[in-house]
This record gives C-alpha cells, sequence and structure tokens, in this order.
C-alpha cells in the first residue's frame, strides 16, 4: 500500500493544492492521500489564519468525490502543537503501508533540519518535495543538505506553470482584486457567505486609494516580501504592513497633504516614499520605525538598511509583475543569495538610470559606495 501525507495550513485550499494531490496519486502510484490541515492556536492566527473547521470544511468541498483523497483531521482535533515526526508515526502504525511518503514544499524542505526529530520522519517516510518554478528557494541546495546530514535522498514531483498561493488569495481577496482561476467554485462562495478574509483598515485605504493596476503590483511585493521575510528571518507581519502601504502616496499630490514638507526639487517619483510614510504615520497610525523606514527609502536606497528595508526594496523591483528585460537574473541571484542579490538589484537599477539619461537621486548613490564595502 502506498500512503502520502500531504500537510499544511490550507488556508485556504485552492485549485493548485488540487492539481499538487492529483499528480501526487498519479506519480507516486497512490492508494490514498492523506491531506493534513494542520492545527493552529488561535492567539496565533492573527488575521489571517482561518478557524481549524472553515479549513476543514473548504478542504472537504475541494476534494469532495474523490475516494483516493482523504482529509484528515488528525492534527486539527490533536490540537497544540503538531510535530510532523507524530504524525508520520501515528500513520504508520495505522495503516503500516508498504511506502509512506511525506510531502513537502520548497520552504518546508529549507527547514526541515530545524524540525523535531527529523530523523524519526525519515526513517518512517520517503520526502516528497513538490517542485516549483520562480520559488525563492534553492531546492537544490536543501537536497544536498538533506542527503549530507541524514544521508536521505528527496523524491520530486514538479508542478510547473502554476502561480497560486493561499496567501496569495487572502492578499488579492483584501486588495479587491478578482479571484479568477485560483479556487473551486464551491469554496469560493464558502469564502463569500462566511465573510472570510475580510480587510483590515489599512486594506481597505490601499484598496481605496490606489488603481487596480497598481494593486497587483503591491499584492506582487507583499506576497513576496512575507516569503523572504519568512527565508530570512524577519517578522512577516512587518513585511506586509510595510509591502501594502510602501506606494500609498503614488497618486497623491504632495502638495495637497497638509503638513508635509519637501524640497520642491525633489524627483517626481523620490517623493512619494517620504510622502508614503508621513501618511501612514500621520493619517495611518502606524507607529513601528522599522516599517516607517521600509516605507521611507523603499525608491532610492540608502547606507546601513535593515534587513526588512532591504526586501521592501528588493521585492518592489522584481515581484512577479515586473516584466523589463534582465528581472529574470535578478530573481535567480536573490534566490541564491539574498543580500548579493540586493546589492546587484542597486547596481542594476543605478546603471539603468544613468543609461536612461536620468539623474541618480545623491542617497542611492551613497548606498551604492556604501554597499560597495560593506
Ligand atoms: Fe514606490
Ligand atoms: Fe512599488
Amino acid at each position: 500500500m502506498n500512503i502520502a501525507i500531504f500537510g499544511g495550513s490550507f488556508n485556504p485550499v485552492h485549485l493548485d493544492h488540487i492539481t499538487i494531490a492529483n499528480k501526487l496519486v498519479d506519480e507516486l502510484n497512490l492508494d490514498k492521500l492523506y491531506i493534513m490541515p494542520t492545527f493552529v492556536a488561535p492567539h496565533k492566527r492573527g488575521d489571517s489564519v482561518v478557524s481549524g473547521a472553515d479549513r476543514l470544511q473548504m478542504l472537504k468541498l475541494a476534494f469532495e468525490n474523490n475516494d483516493k483523497i482523504i482529509v484528515s483531521n488528525y492534527e486539527l482535533e490533536k490540537g497544540g502543537i503538531s510535530y510532523s515526526y507524530q504524525t508520520v508515526e501515528h500513520i504508520y502504525n495505522a495503516l503500516k503501508p508498504t511506502n509512506l511518503y511525506f510531502i513537502v514544499g520548497s520552504d518546508m524542505l529549507d527547514n526541515f533540519p530545524t524540525w523535531k526529530y527529523p530523523e524519526k520522519i525519515l526513517s518512517l517516510a520517503t520526502l516528497v518535495l513538490v517542485e516549483r518554478r520562480n520559488g525563492e528557494f534553492d531546492d537544490e541546495k536543501s537536497i544536498a543538505v538533506i542527503k549530507s546530514k541524514f544521508n536521505k535522498t528527496v523524491k520530486k514531483v514538479q508542478v510547473y506553470g502554476e502561480t497560486i498561493s493561499s496567501t496569495k488569495i487572502r492578499v488579492y481577496k483584501k486588495l479587491g482584486l478578482p479571484l479568477d482561476d485560483m479556487l473551486p467554485f464551491s469554496v469560493e462562495k464558502y469564502l463569500l457567505q462566511n465573510d472570510l478574509y475580510l480587510e483590515d483598515s489599512l486594506y481597505s485605504y490601499v484598496k481605496l486609494n490606489l488603481p487596480l493596476k497598481r494593486r497587483y503590483h503591491v499584492a506582487g511585493v507583499i506576497i513576496l516580501a512575507v516569503s523572504l521575510a519568512k527565508k530570512l528571518g524577519v517578522d512577516t507581519k512587518k513585511a506586509e504592513i510595510s509591502a501594502l502601504l510602501h506606494d500609498i502616496a503614488k497618486y497623491e499630490n504632495p502638495d495637497n497633504v497638509v503638513g508635509f514638507i519637501y524640497d520642491k526639487d525633489m524627483p517626481k517619483d523620490i517623493i512619494h516614499q517620504y510622502l508614503g510614510e508621513y501618511i501612514a504615520r500621520t493619517k495611518l497610525g502606524v507607529y513601528d520605525e522599522e516599517v516607517l523606514l521600509a516605507i521611507k527609502y523603499h525608491t532610492t536606497g540608502r547606507p546601513n538598511m535593515t534587513l526588512l528595508e532591504k526586501i521592501i526594496y528588493v521585492a518592489d523591483i522584481i515581484e512577479p509583475s515586473r516584466k523589463f528585460a534582465g528581472v529574470e537574473p535578478l530573481r535567480e541571484e536573490v534566490k541564491k543569495d539574498f543580500d548579493r542579490g540586493f546589492k546587484i538589484c542597486l547596481e542594476e537599477i543605478v546603471e539603468f538610470l544613468i543609461e536612461g539619461g536620468g539623474e541618480v537621486y545623491p542617497l542611492t548613490l551613497d548606498a551604492l559606495n556604501y554597499y560597495k564595502e560593506n
């Protein structure tokens, strides 16, 4: 009997999950695939993770009529922190499968060695990486680490060409962007009927003040910034808010904003970073200094930036809707080595500005010189 465990928060389940599940059943020749939504403590949910009951119900809607796929409430029922090794042991002991597979994404594989008792998981199950294109993680590096640390190989199943993520759905929903072709119809209906993933006041502000096209860009920056923050150990909530608000002043006339003082010679493109910070601080009640700095220098950069500032700077340049020539190699650099990638972004922007005959803002030159040596 071939069994696989496919865990995740499924917040919410989406069409890529269904594609992945079907592909896993086929390629691993599975008799049963256990979909395992993880328990998330209510106090850790914040405003972004909905209840286990809702996530379970959406999974049931998404996978009804497929008798090889079982939606399990094991971890939800158990409550508290669920360690994957316990889930693997539970399924192994209950079913005694010939082959047990444990499905992971790139992000999970990246930090797998830090999990509780990874060797126990590997003694009972084979890791299967669902490989996607355009991720922020270097899969080959993670696979090599597992090989050298545990002497185990990782199986790969490729699911290419899709770009849906649960984060994307939540962000799109809150920014009023269409969710076309991202969710099964039944799940989309459930989400609307149950008022899930509603926007807070900051999202409302952005929704009201930025046109559709800019909101797609903002969504792209949020998704990438949160993913980079997770990878680099930066507070993901701060990354989300900084990215959400970074362009709020893009369409604002600085002369109409009471109390905002600026140098009239400042290039138009630069003003919006300072004005954005001003609006966030004085009108939107954002007090977090790190968030404010990330908004304030997202266009120019500056010497000695915080990691959050760098994340917003980079995400703004290479988020998925950016299509300029040369963006792809930049994405690769950032994926391989964030700090190096950041420096290359900065250099390329300066080059681009000079080639275009435009002026390079002094603060950007300061940043460039600083990062040549640091
Ligand atoms: Fe901007
Ligand atoms: Fe931007």
